[in-house]
């Protein structure tokens, strides 16, 4: 088995980011590792130039989002991280299957009409694009899963035809570009924003107060879910239905993940509570539970960046040596650049 997943330098890092993904990047490392296999995780700074951003910035989150994930657990003893730009044959594969993405299928992608209708100036072609660029990411590692949170789920699927495609009009149907399977946790997949409990948590919509981000203090994490958005149900009842009860379902998701049990498990440890505050205060204790750890080991590596450039670039000379191999098969059975196979 192989692991591959991307995450984005862009603002803090939230806790639909943590429960969706990252904690499930380190489950991934230490089950690849078990399994004899290997996982790799991707900053993905590419990706975030399709939208308006700040050079000087980008190099900073960058270096912020790779010590939540140090600080989270990663190790890159036992794993592959790197940043994307450093590894230059994402953006060549990225063109080569272009060839083979159908313009319609990205028209229709959720993302790109949410993206591009939040844009004032410029809809960048890299916004576009964007699916495909995330297409190559994985593909050039020929990994077999993917885990992510709900929302990329329809990306997920683009990548899995594209891989299709390509076998298909290539390779004469043998799997070079493996077809990977997304992995998306049963619970926490799709963490809703705070105060508008319908819409899910976001880096790019929403507010503070709808955020609970991985580095914020006990006290701002307490005061955040205590004024979580509930419903006004009389008398208040405590069940997980999704689409009744948006604010409550939302919150005992968290407080089963945060936990490491069921839903109903944390149905039943609630029984005798006396209205939504019992259900708050149960799920802001659990979150800084799950926070607090990764929060005190974060300043320490966040503030060594030769350290953290070091771990990079370590990562990146693996990860190359992985993509070069497989943009050489792509290319020899596109037809690109000199015939290598006939001058050896
Ligand atoms: P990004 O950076 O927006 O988000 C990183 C991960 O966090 C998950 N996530 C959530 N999970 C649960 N609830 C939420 N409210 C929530 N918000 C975000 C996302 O699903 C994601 O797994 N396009 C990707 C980055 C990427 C990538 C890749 C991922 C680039 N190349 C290759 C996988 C494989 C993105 O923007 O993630």
């Amino acid at each position: 088995m192989r692991v591959f997943s991307g995450i984005q330098p862009t603002g803090r890092k939230h806790l639909g980011n943590y429960i969706g993904a990252i904690r499930q990047y380190v489950e991934s490392q230490e089950r690849a590792q078990a399994a004899g296999g290997d996982s790799i995780f991707c900053i993905v700074d590419l990706h975030a130039t399709t939208v308006p951003y700040d050079p000087a910035e980008l190099r900073e989150r960058v270096y912020d989002t790779a010590a939540i994930l140090l600080a989270a657990g990663l190790d890159p003893e036992r794993c592959i991280l790197f940043r994307q730009g450093d590894v230059v044959e994402h953006t060549e594969l990225m063109w080569l299957l272009t060839a083979v993405t159908a313009h319609g299928d990205l028209n229709r992608m959720t993302q790109f009409k949410d993206k591009s209708a939040q844009q004032r100036e410029l809809v960048s072609a890299g916004l576009f694009l964007y699916p495909v660029l995330m297409a190559a990411d994985v593909l050039a590692y020929k990994a077999t899963e993917v885990p992510v949170g709900e929302d990329q789920r329809q990306h997920l699927e683009l990548m899995r035809d594209v891989a299709q495609r390509f076998n298909a009009r290539f390779a004469g149907d043998r799997e070079v570009l493996v077809v990977p399977e997304a992995r998306i946790p049963e619970v926490g997949a799709r963490i809703m924003d705070l105060q508008e409990p319908t819409r899910k948590m976001s880096t790019t919509s929403g507010t503070d107060e709808g955020r609970v981000y991985v580095l914020d203090e006990a006290k701002v994490v307490e005061k955040k879910l205590k004024r979580a958005v509930t419903d006004s149900e009389d008398p208040p009842r405590i069940v997980h239905d999704r689409g009744a009860k948006p604010g409550v379902s939302n919150l005992l998701e968290l407080l089963a993940v945060a936990r490491g049990t069921s839903i109903d498990e944390v149905v039943a440890s609630l029984a005798d509570a006396r209205g939504y505050g019992d259900l708050k205060k149960a799920t802001a204790d659990a979150v800084v539970e799950l926070l607090t750890p990764v929060r005190e080991r974060y300043g320490a590596i966040r503030a060594d960046e030769d350290a953290l450039e070091d771990v990079l670039a370590a990562g990146a000379a693996k990860a190359r040596a992985i993509a070069a191999q497989t943009l050489a098969e792509v290319r020899a059975l596109m037809g690109v650049g000199p015939n290598v196979r006939a001058r050896a």
